[in-house]
């Protein structure tokens, strides 16, 4: 079967990181670096291994940071070339002429808000949706991964894995249906539960395949959890009337919006690196003895 190809991908990059203070008082959260790199390039770096085109990022004020680290960094960039230096590092960071393109949320009001800021540049194509604090590792890459069943499948899919029961009112969860290897089928959608009502333990861990018209869900937002629009409620309007899919990635995932899990990030990464995964090792083992 083939579908609309997916292109676009939306990266909601708004939100304040208050969870992060003091580190993110002067500095957007999603430039948190996890061993070397901002959480930032990593998610879109999924993005462009799934074979999507153009970056959208959902930012606001105080956020230039991020569109610096995808531009030129000419001082930086000619300074590194009279030493003679490796460029290896910053290779392939910059985007093509035109991409990412920046629209503003000018007001904190949700997830779903946030996406539906993207709308004029989304268009009327099916478009990918990544939140950069979960960090997701896996070859291939969770987008990647979601992408080849979405051309198989078409629809809609939504990332589905599994967390201890008692985390369920964290996180928007999946009334599950009939299981096909990895991909399930979405019966419904409730955004952060009440502690002991939540239909199963499977969470939407931030990878979302959309089609357009839940831009236009968004037209009409509704009020929900959290007093913000969220995106879970437009999704849950949409069940029944197209395909959503539910797929449970190869992988691993860091919750890097926790510090816990940021921590815990860093030293799984660092850990798998030739260059400084031993000297990690080994100070990890003489810290735990
Ligand atoms: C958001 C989404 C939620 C999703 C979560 C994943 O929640 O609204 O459905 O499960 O991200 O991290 P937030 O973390 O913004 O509260």
């Amino acid at each position: 079967m083939s579908f609309k190809p997916l292109r676009k991908a939306v990266f909601p990059v708004a939100g304040l990181g208050t969870r992060f203070l003091p580190a993110t008082k002067a500095m957007p959260k999603e430039m948190l670096t996890v061993v070397d790199k901002p959480l930032i390039q990593y998610a879109v770096e999924e993005a462009l291994e799934a074979g999507i085109e153009q970056i959208i990022f959902v930012t606001g004020r105080g956020k230039g940071a991020l569109e610096d680290h995808f531009d030129v960094s000419f001082e930086l960039e000619a300074t590194m070339r009279a030493r003679g230096k490796s460029m290896a590092a910053i290779d392939g960071i910059r985007q093509k002429p035109g991409s990412p393109v920046y629209v503003r949320q000018q007001e904190p009001l949700g997830l779903g808000h946030a996406v539906w800021c993207a709308r004029d540049i989304v268009g009327d194509e099916p478009f990918a949706i990544i939140l950069p604090d979960e960090l997701m590792v896996g070859a291939p890459g969770f987008m990647a991964q979601m992408v080849k069943e979405y051309q198989r499948l078409g629809g809609n899919f939504i990332g589905a894995l599994e967390v201890p029961a008692e985390e369920t009112d964290k996180y928007g969860i999946i009334t599950p249906g009939a299981i096909d290897g990895r991909v399930t089928e979405v019966k419904a959608v409730v955004e952060k539960p009440a502690k002991g009502t939540a239909a199963s333990n499977l969470m939407t861990p931030g990878r979302y395949i959309l089609q357009p018209e839940v831009m236009r869900i968004l037209d009409n937002p509704v009020t929900g959890a959290g007093g913000e629009i969220q995106l879970t409620d437009a999704m849950a309007q949409l069940i029944g009337k197209q395909p959503f899919h539910g797929y449970t990635f190869d992988g691993q995932r860091f919750d890097c919006g926790d510090k816990a899990g940021y921590v815990q990030a860093n030293l799984a990464l660092a850990l798998a690196r030739d260059d400084i995964g031993p000297a990690v090792r080994e100070f990890a083992r003489g810290l735990l003895n």
